[in-house]
């Protein structure tokens, strides 16, 4: 029997194992899959772990996930097509929930039947080569301390890649006399109230670790970008300069003539793709991008049609474009979509990363990331669902962050899936402290 290797349990390796399980409730016959996740219980990211560097067995702890941490896009645009916000609840929910709500809804959809028994959980993939036209793949059973290996004739990298941070030096830092640490290992704003914090770097978890402190009242915010600013309207107590140019004792010197006294540097300097259990022909090597190249539709190995990469690109869509993925690797794995040839392949890779590297600004990404899925999406039988929405969604709430960063997560979107619009929730964004799913579902909404 066909057997199917699937790396790792969180949201991409999730979307994997719900695609085979969707063809087998419609009566067809499913490889035999194995899925291996080398944290205790599934989720990924989401499965929040106060742990920080490595756990009880000694392996790296891949949580990058923090309390307090809401969604940063409308959940419309991650929706399910086959499972929706309104199916999990019962009823219409805010549109920018706290992660705990959207653990809850990921593992909800996977929980009726029997996914859970074709994962091995605590089995770390240590080495996977191929050989004889079959992975043979080597992974150790942490709580045993066990090391074994089997062949499979597919393989499916779904192991994530915002889990090694990437961490520069500056100038000072071996004599700074405060804590310096990647925004991987942050874990709880509350432990910077009252100090004045340095936040390095302009993406998402920049934004949203530097809100975070500030939010739970740190004495002052500053952040420091490299390229270009996010420039938002930042509140009290925060501001944005030029890049970092050394540390001075407790000063950080920014190279824009800035002097700020700091407690504590975080760095939010983004993550490395890194997969050390894959051989070296076999392996991705990219940084973080929106079109990775020698993936042919960003999920098929182009020097190996057996092996399929999940979710590596940068993401503005995230859990239906990884279940776009998942099912068109499906279908090409039952042997139902049939892959082009060598010149077609590498014509096709070609053209999007030209496309990619033409970007220039959010909406033309929001656009390139939509068309992409589209793409995927009508190649396989994913259920229907409204893309064209979501593109419309994504680029009202670029525009509503760059209104006010303090309230684009108060706003309503309507569901892609159901067309139920959300209610708004009971506490803005800025006021609401807990996190909790009890909180956010319990109180009345407007
Ligand atoms: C701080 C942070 C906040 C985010 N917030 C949002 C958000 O609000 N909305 C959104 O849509 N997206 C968000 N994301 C993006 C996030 O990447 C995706 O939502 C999603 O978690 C990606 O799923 P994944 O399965 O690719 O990776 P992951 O969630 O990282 O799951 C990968 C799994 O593979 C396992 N694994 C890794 N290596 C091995 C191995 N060798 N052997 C066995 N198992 C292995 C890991 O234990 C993990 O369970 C956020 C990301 C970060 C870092
Ligand atoms: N739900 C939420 O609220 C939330 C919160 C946090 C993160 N996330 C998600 O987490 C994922 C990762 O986001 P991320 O921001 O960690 O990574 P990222 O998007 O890859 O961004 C990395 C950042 O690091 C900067 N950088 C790299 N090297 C640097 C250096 N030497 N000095 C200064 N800056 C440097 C880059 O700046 P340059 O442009 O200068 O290269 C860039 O701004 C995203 O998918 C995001 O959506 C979500």
């Amino acid at each position: 029997m066909t057997k199917v290797a699937i790396i790792g349990a969180g949201p991409c390796g999730l979307s994997a194992l719900r695609s085979f399980e969707l063809a087998e409730k419609k009566g067809e016959k499913i490889p035999e899959i194995v899925c291996f996740e080398k944290q205790e219980d599934w989720g990924g990211l989401w499965n929040y772990s106060w742990r920080t560097g490595s756990d009880q067995y000694g392996d790296p702890i891949p949580n990058s996930m923090y309390r307090y941490l809401w969604s940063n896009g409308p959940k419309e645009c991650l929706e399910f097509a086959d499972y929706s916000f309104d199916e999990h609840f019962g009823k219409p929910i805010p549109s920018f929930p706290p992660r705990e709500v959207l653990y809850d809804y990921i593992i909800g959809r996977v929980s009726k039947g029997n996914l859970k028994d074709k994962i091995k959980f605590n089995t770390r993939v240590i080495n996977t080569v191929f050989k004889d036209n079959k992975f043979e793949v080597s992974y150790q059973d942490k709580v045993n301390n066990k090391v074994l290996t089997e062949n499979f004739d597919f393989m499916i990298v779904s192991s994530g890649h915002f889990s090694v941070p990437f961490i520069p030096e500056y100038p000072g830092m071996k004599s700074f006399p405060g804590r310096i640490m990647h925004s991987h290992d942050f874990r709880d704003a509350e432990e910077f109230r009252n100090k004045d914090v340095i936040v390095l770097g302009s993406s998402y978890s920049a934004e949203d670790v530097a809100l975070q402190c500030n939010k739970y009242g740190a004495k002052s915010v500053t952040i420091g970008y490299r390229h270009n600013p996010m420039g938002f309207k930042w509140p009290k107590g925060m501001k944005e300069v030029y890049y970092l140019d050394r540390l001075e004792g407790k000063k950080a010197i920014f190279k824009d003539g800035t002097e700020q006294t700091a407690d504590v540097i975080i760095l939010c300097t983004g993550y490395l793709h890194h997969f050390p259990f894959i051989n070296e022909s076999l392996k991705l090597k990219t940084h973080n991008r929106l079109y990775p190249p020698k993936l042919y539709k960003g999920v098929v190995w182009q020097d190996n049609h057996k092996l399929f990469y999940l979710g590596m690109q940068d993401q503005f869509h995230t859990f239906n474009m990884f279940d776009c993925q998942a099912w068109y690797a499906r279908d090409i794995i039952m042997g139902k979509i049939k892959m082009p040839g060598d010149k077609e392949i590498s014509e096709d890779i070609n053209k999007w990363v030209a496309m990619e590297e033409k970007l220039e600004n959010p909406d033309q990404m929001i656009d390139f990331q939509t068309e992409y899925t589209k793409e995927l999406h009508e190649m396989s039988d994913y259920p229907k669902i409204d893309f064209e929405l979501i593109r419309k969604h994504f680029k009202e709430w670029e525009h509503h962050k760059v209104e006010d960063i303090l309230t684009y997560r108060n706003k309503s979107f309507s569901s892609p899936v159901t067309g139920s619009v959300a209610p708004i929730h009971h506490t803005p964004w800025d006021k609401a402290m807990d996190d909790s799913m009890k909180t956010f579902l319990d109180q009345p909404t407007k």
